[in-house]
């Protein structure tokens, strides 16, 4: 997986991280799928161990990562998808004020079927300042649980 990831890092296409919690590996965030040209896009996709579950790591990881996205590396859309029946990850992307665009039905193959996802995505536009600095000032103390 390392090696694979890697690779689609030195290729430009993707941007993989680990997700630390005081101090202990406890999740990981990539942003998959970037492409150039007339769209710089790039999708994120994201798990965090059950233990530290419920307490805003991954929105703070995802705040992060959208706006070293559109700052240092230039992206201007973002998006990520979600299966319809995810509610902590749509809680995720709500909190941090992402658009709702629509469903795409039979979009991804997981546990054996082609299943529909819904796509939420920013673009720099919609982001004109910090969104860890949105989100943290729409809801104080909400990465410190
Ligand atoms: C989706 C996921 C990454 C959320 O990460 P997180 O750091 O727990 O995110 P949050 O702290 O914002 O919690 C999101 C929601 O999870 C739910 N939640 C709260 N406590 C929880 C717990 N102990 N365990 C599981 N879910 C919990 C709540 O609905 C919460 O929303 P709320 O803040 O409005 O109450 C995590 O649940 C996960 O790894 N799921 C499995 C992998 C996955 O679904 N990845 C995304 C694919 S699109």
């Amino acid at each position: 997986m390392v090696r694979h990831l890697r690779s689609e890092a030195q290729a430009g296409r993707m941007l993989p991280f680990v997700v630390e919690h005081e101090g202990r590996l406890v999740g990981q965030l990539t942003v998959a799928g970037i492409s150039w040209g007339s769209m710089c896009s790039g999708h994120i996709g994201y798990w965090v161990d059950r233990s530290v579950a419920g307490r805003g790591v991954i929105p703070t990881a995802v705040a992060l990562a959208v706006d070293h996205c559109f700052g240092a590396v230039g992206l201007h859309r973002v998006e990520v998808c979600i299966r319809p029946e995810n509610a902590p990850s749509r809680r995720v992307v709500e909190k941090l004020g992402f658009r709702e665009e629509g469903v795409r039905p039979r979009y991804l193959h997981i546990d054996g079927a082609w299943r529909d996802h819904l796509v939420y995505a920013l673009t720099v536009e919609e982001v004109p300042e910090s969104l860890l600095a949105r989100w943290h000032r729409a809801a104080p103390g909400a990465s410190q649980k």
